[in-house]
């Protein structure tokens, strides 16, 4: 072991490029630079957050600190050890959680399935046992640990993946989007199972492209976009980003990309936002001018139908919009 490290996590300029051919008979090579030149060093005990769109180079972070995928260039050293050189060390002492259904037995039991990487990942016999027991208490599966997983909700299996991802009693934990595809409620589980690891001790890195999932879990977030990151900081420092900006949010029917372009032209809008609610549309759009900027909105929209048009506090939404603009 390295002498005692001062940060659990410490990335120095990291960056992967992808190389992939396409066609059968010319074939193109394409090269793909997903994580250009990422620095950030998380705390022991911290929960730290990815955030960023899909294709902004969280995955290809977590995999290159988990040592999944070696680093093209720059340097990742998880308690010490380093990501490039010291694989077994790392590996050993993570643990690892992604998103989605892969990677559980489903023919067998919850327990059965943890059984099985225990022994994978080598914990003691005597330990086991007791362990399994533990962590399925923690995760809220005891009263289905011993019914086949194929029988498992969504959210059954999730919590499952994360009791996996602790058979070994990892310092540092690693999670890929952990609440990806789960119902509301399943969601809000994992996220207070989440909380619950931080309070036992545990450093946690993970990504996540929900805004508020962010939010409420993490002391600090690096906004990744395109490869780099944009912005690394509290989310309530990250929300004084917005301070000077009002939102303006419009509720209408019948609106057209056009009307969106419209806006967007303007030069006292710095972003435009939109989402379908059913028929219903609600546009956010951001501009230092507050309310007064209201009638030049309903002008603009004069086509369509407004139900409602009113200011909003900037959220750490509105921030992120800003950055990843
Ligand atoms: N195996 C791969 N080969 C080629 N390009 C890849 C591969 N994996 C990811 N990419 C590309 O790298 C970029 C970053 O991807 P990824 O790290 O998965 O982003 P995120 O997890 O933030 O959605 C994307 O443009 C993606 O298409
Ligand atoms: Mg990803």
């Amino acid at each position: 072991m390295p002498e005692k490290p001062e940060k659990a996590i410490v990335a120095r300029d990291l960056r992967r490029i992808y190389r992939s051919s396409k066609g059968v008979f010319r074939k193109k090579h394409e090269i793909v630079e997903a994580v250009k030149g990422i620095s950030f060093e998380v705390e022991f005990g911290e929960l730290f957050g990815l955030l960023g769109p899909n294709g902004a180079g969280k995955t290809t972070t977590i995999k290159m600190l988990t040592t999944l995928l070696t680093p093209t260039s720059g340097t990742g050293k998880v308690l010490g050890f380093d990501v490039a050189k010291d694989v077994i060390d790392i590996r050993r002492r993570i643990g690892i959680i992604f998103g989605g259904e892969r990677g559980l037995y489903y023919r067998v039991s919850g327990r059965e399935n943890l059984r099985y990487f225990a022994d994978l990942y080598g914990v003691p016999v005597s330990k086991r046992d007791k362990r399994i027991t533990d962590l399925l208490d923690l995760v809220g599966l005891s009263d289905r640990a011993d019914t086949k997983v194929e029988g498992y909700s969504r959210g059954m299996k999730q919590r499952l993946h994360i009791a996996k991802g602790l058979i070994n009693d990892p310092d540092v934990i690693f999670m890929d989007e952990p609440t990806i595809g789960l119902d509301p409620e399943a969601a809000r589980e994992t996220r207070a199972m989440i909380k619950g690891l931080v309070d036992k001790g545990k450093t946690i890195l993970l990504t996540t492209h929900y805004m508020f999932e962010a939010d409420e879990l993490c002391s600090r977030i690096a906004v990744i976009s395109n490869g780099k990151i944009v912005a690394l900081d509290s989310p309530s420092e990250l929300k004084k980003f917005v301070k000077d900006i009002t939102v303006i949010e419009v509720e209408a029917f019948g609106l057209a990309n056009t009307d969106l372009d419209v806006l967007r032209r303007q030069a006292d809008v710095t972003n435009v936002s939109a989402e379908l609610e059913g028929e219903r549309q609600i546009v956010r759009i951001q501009t230092p001018r507050g309310s007064e900027f209201i009638p030049t909105v309903t002008k603009l929209l004069s086509r369509a139908k407004i139900v409602d048009i009113r200011t909003k506090e900037p959220t750490l939404e509105d921030a992120y919009l800003k950055l990843v603009a």
